[in-house]
């Protein structure tokens, strides 16, 4: 254990999400779920602000880039008639999607909203592009114009799947609107038209994305102090 805890930055930036197989190596006595925060924290503001080591984009730095991106979006499709197709691929989009759409609302054309649900087939936790789809769409896009709605391209294996994959499906357009983008790492070279920050390559938490499936309803996107690993 000790071990790993040593490796722990490189680790980080290899794996999808550091916390996921941690329920197999066994957890804390409260049923394998960590402590988060303190009392003292939890007096001052939100649970989770302690765990925050610090701040990568703060949530004023998200809502204008939305907004941004909303316009662009919605510029470069305001011929299409039958409006657009937001795909969210679930969960760590969640949060940018909801207001992502709401955004594009204010300027753009109609848009209807689908989600889907992928698990990355990969050695360890490492994405290895094969996927598997958990919960496909709901409707046929056949000649729709379909804007894939993405928290953050890291190897970019996944959205090179799905695109292909949408793709397959006949759909009339496929692009993509990405809040965050971590260059050092894209392994492939996915179309990305709409990014919203190039981040540092550093495993973040925050605004949809998770850490054993905590602190996505966080505002902001940050990095957790080393601590709340070892303590996990
Ligand atoms: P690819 O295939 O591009 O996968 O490697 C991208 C997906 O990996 C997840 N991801 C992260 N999740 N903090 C997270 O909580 C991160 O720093 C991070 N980097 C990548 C995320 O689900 C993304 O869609
Ligand atoms: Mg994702």
């Amino acid at each position: 254990m000790a071990f790993r805890y040593l490796l722990m930055p490189f680790d980080l930036i290899q794996r999808k999400n550091p916390g996921r197989d941690r329920a197999k190596r066994g957890g804390p006595a409260d049923g394998g779920r960590p402590a988060y925060g303190r009392l003292g924290a939890m007096a001052d503001g939100s649970w989770y602000d302690a765990d925050i080591d610090h701040v990568i984009i703060s949530e004023a730095q998200i809502r204008e880039k939305t907004a941004e991106l909303a316009k662009q979006v919605a510029a470069d499709h305001a011929h299409v008639e039958d409006g657009l197709l937001l795909v969210c691929v679930l969960k760590g989009a969640v949060m940018f999607m909801a207001d992502f759409a709401r955004a594009l609302g204010r300027h753009g054309p109609p848009a209807e909203l689908e989600f889907m649900a992928v698990s990355s087939y990969g050695q360890g936790t490492t994405s290895s592009g094969v996927v598997r789809i958990l919960k496909d769409l709901d409707r046929d896009i056949a000649g729709r114009h379909v804007i894939v709605v993405e928290d953050i391209v890291d190897s970019g294996l996944t959205l090179s799947w799905l695109l292909r994959y949408l793709e397959s499906r006949s759909a009339a357009s496929v692009e993509v609107v990405a809040l965050f983008r971590k260059p050092d790492a894209v392994k492939v070279p996915v179309p990305v038209k709409y990014v919203g920050f190039d981040i540092p390559t550093e495993f973040v938490v925050g605004y949809g994305l998770d850490f054993d499936e905590r602190y996505r309803e966080l505002p902001y996107v940050g990095v957790l102090k080393p601590e709340v690993y070892a303590r996990s």
